[in-house]
């Protein structure tokens, strides 16, 4: 295995990242997406559910790095070190990577940004993932579960074949609920048209979300409405990724009101959904796909609030 390893300069602690030439140990499709496994022990060592790494890309005209969440780790057995992303490829550089071979070398940074905070006491998780936004709750639910948790799961889609490893979200779950928007596989709709029926029969106490940032907008409202904690893990565009150039800033709101600008690539990716200030971005949710029945109000029951879960203050 090719593998160099480098710590970012003026940051030595073991948790933070590292600059490494790995080798592409697998590159194989997943319905719609591609999946690539990296040997990058250094990466893998640190990595925890939540955060990303910064992939250099060899094609034309193409300075930046490419950012993708860790969609799974494996720190022991035959595929001890190796670090798994699954992407969608649109532009240029995901173009570039579909190309990319097995033994060819990659240059990644990474883990990135800050992971999913792991509940401190015993509560049912929700898991809600749109499109590739799956690929990193995948490494969640299997954190969660190993902690004894239970964890069900909402995974949606435009279309079947942008439902990604229907397969493993069974297998890492007590229950999945699969939504597409044109109906060819699973519920009608979007995920949020069975929010409410998955919330009552897994007693969900809270939400984690990864997935277009309109989608997470809608859920961390459903969230806010039924006072859910829920996290969410935001795709800002990035440029540096290491908090230089402050293009991926993201509205959040202090407990004291205020609004801050607080940037995605090291503050975040992950968020508390309830304190970002959504009706200051630019991301709206759109109309919506499946008409409701009207619902007699139920009371709510009670439920775990941030300071329970996350022991915020
Ligand atoms: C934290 C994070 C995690 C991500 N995880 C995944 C993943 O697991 N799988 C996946 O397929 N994609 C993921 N993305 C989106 C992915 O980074 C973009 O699809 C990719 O950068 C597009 O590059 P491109 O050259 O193909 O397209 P282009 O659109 O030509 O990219 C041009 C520039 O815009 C930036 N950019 C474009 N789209 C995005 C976007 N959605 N988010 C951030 N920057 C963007 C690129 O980095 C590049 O600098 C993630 C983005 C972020 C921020
Ligand atoms: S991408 Fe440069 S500061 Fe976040």
């Amino acid at each position: 295995m090719a593998t160099r390893a480098g710590t970012i300069e003026g940051r030595p602690d073991t948790d933070d990242p590292v600059k490494v030439t790995c080798e592409v140990l697998a590159r194989r499709r997943e319905g719609a997406y591609w999946l690539l496994s990296l040997a990058a022990p250094a990466i893998a060592d640190r990595a925890r559910p939540g955060q990303f790494v910064n992939l250099a890309v060899a094609a034309p005209d193409t300075l930046l790095r490419r950012p993708f969440s860790i969609a799974r780790v494996s720190k022991q057995g035959m595929a001890a070190g190796t670090v798994d992303v699954v992407f969608a490829a649109h532009g240029p550089g995901t173009s570039w990577l579909t190309g990319v071979d097995v033994h060819d070398v990659v240059d990644v940074v990474g883990p990135l940004g800050t992971p999913f905070p792991l509940p401190q006491r015993q509560v049912a998780c929700l898991l809600i993932g749109g499109g590739y936004g799956v690929a990193p709750l995948f490494y969640l639910a299997d954190e969660l579960t190993r902690r004894g948790l239970r964890v069900d799961m909402i995974v949606g889609a435009a279309t079947q074949d942008r439902i990604l490893n229907a397969i493993e979200a069974k297998r890492l779950t007590a229950s999945v609920t699969f939504t597409t928007e044109d109906g060819s596989y699973g519920e009608h709709g979007r995920v949020t048209d069975v929010f409410d029926e998955v919330v009552e029969r897994c007693g969900s106490g809270v939400v984690y979300a990864c997935g277009p940032n309109p989608m997470l907008r809608a859920v961390s409202e459903r969230c806010r409405e039924r006072r859910i904690p829920v996290q969410v893990a935001v795709e800002e565009h990035m440029a540096c990724g290491i908090g230089v150039c402050f293009t991926c800033v993201l509205p959040i709101r202090r407990k004291d009101g205020q609004v801050q600008m607080k940037r995605a690539c090291i503050d975040g990716p992950v968020f508390n959904g309830a304190r970002i200030a959504w009706e200051d971005t630019r991301y709206e949710i759109g109309p919506p796909l499946v008409v409701e029945d009207e619902v007699d109000e139920q009371p709510e029951p009670s439920r775990p609030t941030d300071a329970d879960v996350w022991g915020e203050s």
